[in-house]
């Protein structure tokens, strides 16, 4: 009861003499937990992390040292704080004034994540210093399962690492807006857990408990915790424990509720009280389709999935999305799971593939390596990041082929297709890839799964299709909220062995539509990338030939001067458009910027409204002879190239931003994986603009 806070507390460290300013390093090496805790995909700093930092950092600048369960914290959160791949420090201020410490949680750019106060008395005063759960048990006559929990949290967009799921089903009252669970705290968090004042992942246990509160009473909203009014450790926190919840107050877009954590008798050893939860407001009806709509009914799992006979064994290349962690137990216990970052680390041999030591006899591969958000704001760390996941793929594929295997290739995507586009992943290029090897590889099976969220019900469903949907029959399936496999028969290998090349004559006879407006502007100007030659240049001709008045064409290499002669060619017979040449390598980010400010100047007072992107670069070879930098250097024009343009004109008005791609990355074709990647980067980058209320095409010539 009397305990302080230890001197070398697991988060924070001094940073000056006087004990007022404290830094925590947030890694994947000190706080890995973390990086467990999403929100659509995004890590993001639990606001009980936070808590943590302020009430750890008073009690360690106390002079003379305090016991915890004499302090009382309050804290409110002032902005999320995203993890990024890289290490992040966090500086905790604190300002002391007789017995309340205030304090602040900032960023590097001293942003305000949270602040809060610490009030330091004789002895803190709780409400209860024990409670009856006999009493509650018999209120609280109906029962949520944990997984419902996890799914009401996931339908808002929280999603939890296993670390985080320590829940067990809530016993609730929806008259009194009620509720309680026991919780057993698993390993990990015990490892370190009396380390901490009250650990991140036990405290957002309590605040995930809310999700009972808000999808029983108020319909499931999408909403995040702003606050905690005060917050008392009394006693260490054990190993079983119940946590008890009750709503306090419920006003507009805000949740009260107050609680405890309880030993196995009762006896409260942290209390909590005027716990907010703000809902965000509703903004569309679009957004109430996605977020309130759906009433969700757990399907039934396929018999064969429960019994270990048919469970495959499966190569898991592992997400830390913790998709890979939930299929676990759909799959063999002797299934291997592998994570990205261990392959990385031994990439720097390019020339071996280290694939070939993991591929043994499984009855599959399960490849999840596409799923990690990319950052668009990096163009050419996109290109990288995605470069590695098809080289990674590709070894795979070399791999099994050496070996014969009999073994099929699944690979897991996570939004990429149609609406459910929101963020940019390696999926994008995993699909052109995989259609390719499908061709290049005929021996073997490939088949992509596209999921829409990582629920368990989805989970669940993506079991049943591991099971029940072989690759062979079923190449590509698309997992989706409403109407999961809705999509399974029309699959690609179907259409395509229905392709009969004559209908393509048929195709050709149809006569062109006619539109009757002006296609474009005499006041607007037109960016054909890749404009000197090819399509490229046809592309001018045809933007001249229909009104377009200002045309800039980028590309890397200057015009010859045969180049010349045909540029002053078109502006003869065109005279109304203007069509000037930037040196750009669209690759580069500011020399994107630099092209962008330069038709700025050239035609002072008319808009950007075209973006035609026909940049390419080739490298074809077998998957035995590519490289990574053979991914990079015919990713890069048409990914870093893409998202610089994008990134350059993401504020303007644009008629038309298209992006030309290739049947490759629909049909495959041998010898072209990278290409037929970087094509259906484009294609799905184009959905994404699209979803992101954008204009978006992708013109996939053949
Ligand atoms: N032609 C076809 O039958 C066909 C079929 C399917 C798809 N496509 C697609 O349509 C597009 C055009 O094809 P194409 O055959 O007309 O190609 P192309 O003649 O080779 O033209 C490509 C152009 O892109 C430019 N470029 C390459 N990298 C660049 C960079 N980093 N920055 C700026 N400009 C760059 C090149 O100029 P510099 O080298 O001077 O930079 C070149 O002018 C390509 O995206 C291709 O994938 C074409």
């Amino acid at each position: 009861n009397q305990r302080g806070v230890s001197s070398s507390h697991p988060l924070i460290s001094s940073t000056n003499s006087d004990n007022t300013e404290f830094g925590c390093l947030l890694s994947q090496d000190t706080t890995s937990y973390l990086y467990e805790h999403k929100n659509n995909g995004v890590a993001l700093v639990p606001g009980a992390f936070h808590a943590e930092l302020g009430l750890a950092s008073v009690m360690s600048s106390s002079r003379p040292k305090v016991p915890l369960s004499t302090c009382q914290m309050s804290i409110s959160f002032s902005a999320p704080c995203v993890l990024t791949q890289s290490s992040q420090v966090l500086t905790i201020k604190l300002n002391a004034q007789k017995a309340v410490t205030a304090f602040e949680v900032l960023s590097s750019t001293n942003a305000v994540y949270a602040a809060g106060h610490v009030r330091k008395g004789p002895e803190a005063v709780v409400e209860e210093s024990t409670i009856s759960f006999q009493d509650i048990y018999q209120r609280c006559r109906s029962v949520i399962t944990r997984e419902e929990i996890y799914e009401a949290l996931s339908q808002v967009g929280f999603q939890y690492g296993s670390i985080f799921r320590q829940l067990s089903d809530v016993h609730y009252c929806q008259e009194l807006k009620e509720a309680i669970t026991s919780i057993k705290v698993n390993k990990e968090t015990l490892k370190e857990m009396y380390n901490y004042c009250i650990h991140p992942v036990l405290l957002d246990c309590f605040l995930q408990m809310t999700a009972v509160m808000t999808s029983r009473t108020l319909q499931s909203k999408s909403g995040f915790p702003s606050g905690i009014g005060s917050l008392v450790v009394l006693r260490p926190l054990e190993e079983e424990m119940m946590i008890y919840m009750r709503a306090s107050k419920s006003i507009g877009n805000c949740l009260e509720v107050c609680g405890c954590f309880t030993d196995k008798h009762g006896s409260v050893l942290a209390e909590l009280k005027r716990v907010a939860i703000t809902f965000v407001k509703q903004t569309s009806s679009r957004d109430n389709e996605f977020l309130f709509e759906n009433k969700w009914k757990e399907v039934s799992l396929s018999k064969t999935t429960g019994h270990m006979g048919s469970m495959p064994r499966v190569l898991v290349l592992a997400d830390k999305f913790g998709i890979a962690e939930q299929l676990r137990k759909h799959l063999h216990p002797d299934s291997r799971y592998l994570m990205y970052e261990d392959w990385e680390a031994l990439l720097e041999d390019q020339a071996e593939n280290k694939m070939r030591a993991e591929v043994e006899d499984y009855d599959e591969v399960l490849f999840l390596w596409g799923i990690q958000k990319l950052n668009e704001d990096f163009p050419s760390k996109v290109v990288e990041q995605m470069a590695k996941c098809c080289e990674a793929y590709r070894q795979v594929v070399v791999a099994l082929r050496e070996k014969s295997s009999h073994c099929s290739v699944r690979v897991i995507t996570y939004r990429t297709t149609d609406r459910y586009v929101d963020h940019i992943n390696c999926g994008f290029a995993l699909y052109g890839m995989t259609r390719t090897c499908v061709v290049e590889v005929p021996e073997m099976t490939f088949q992509l799964i596209d999921l829409s969220s990582s629920s368990s019900l989805d989970i669940s469903v993506l079991a049943d299709v591991l099971v029940k949907y072989k690759g062979v029959a079923y190449p590509e399936v698309s997992i989706f909220q409403k109407a999961p496999l809705k999509d399974l028969q029309k699959t690609v290998h179907a259409w395509i062995n229905s392709m009969d090349t004559k209908r393509f004559r048929h195709l050709s006879e149809i006569p062109l539509y006619e539109p009757q407006k002006q296609l474009f502007k005499r006041s607007a100007v037109y960016v054909v990338v890749g404009g000197l030659t090819g399509l490229g240049f046809e592309t001018v001709k045809f933007i001249a030939e229909n009104g377009g008045g200002c045309i800039a064409i980028f590309s890397r290499r200057m015009p010859d001067e045969e180049k010349q002669e045909e540029l002053n060619a078109v502006r003869q017979q065109y005279k109304g458009s203007k069509v000037v040449f930037v040196q750009c390598d669209v690759t580069s980010t500011s020399d994107v910027e630099r092209a962008f400010q330069s038709i700025v100047n050239l035609f002072a007072g008319s808009p950007v409204k075209g973006i035609f992107q026909s940049a390419v670069a080739l490298h074809d070879g077998r998957l035995e002879v590519l490289t990574l930098a053979d991914f990079q250097k015919v990713l890069s024009p048409k990914v870093a190239g893409t998202l610089n343009l994008h990134l350059a004109t993401r504020g303007q008005q644009l008629d038309y931003f298209v992006c030309y791609s290739s049947v490759t990355s629909f049909l495959g074709n041998a010898t072209q994986t990278n290409y037929a990647a970087a094509n259906s980067f484009l294609d799905v980058f184009c959905c994404y603009r699209r979803n992101c209320g954008l204009s978006g095409q992708a013109m996939n010539w053949g």
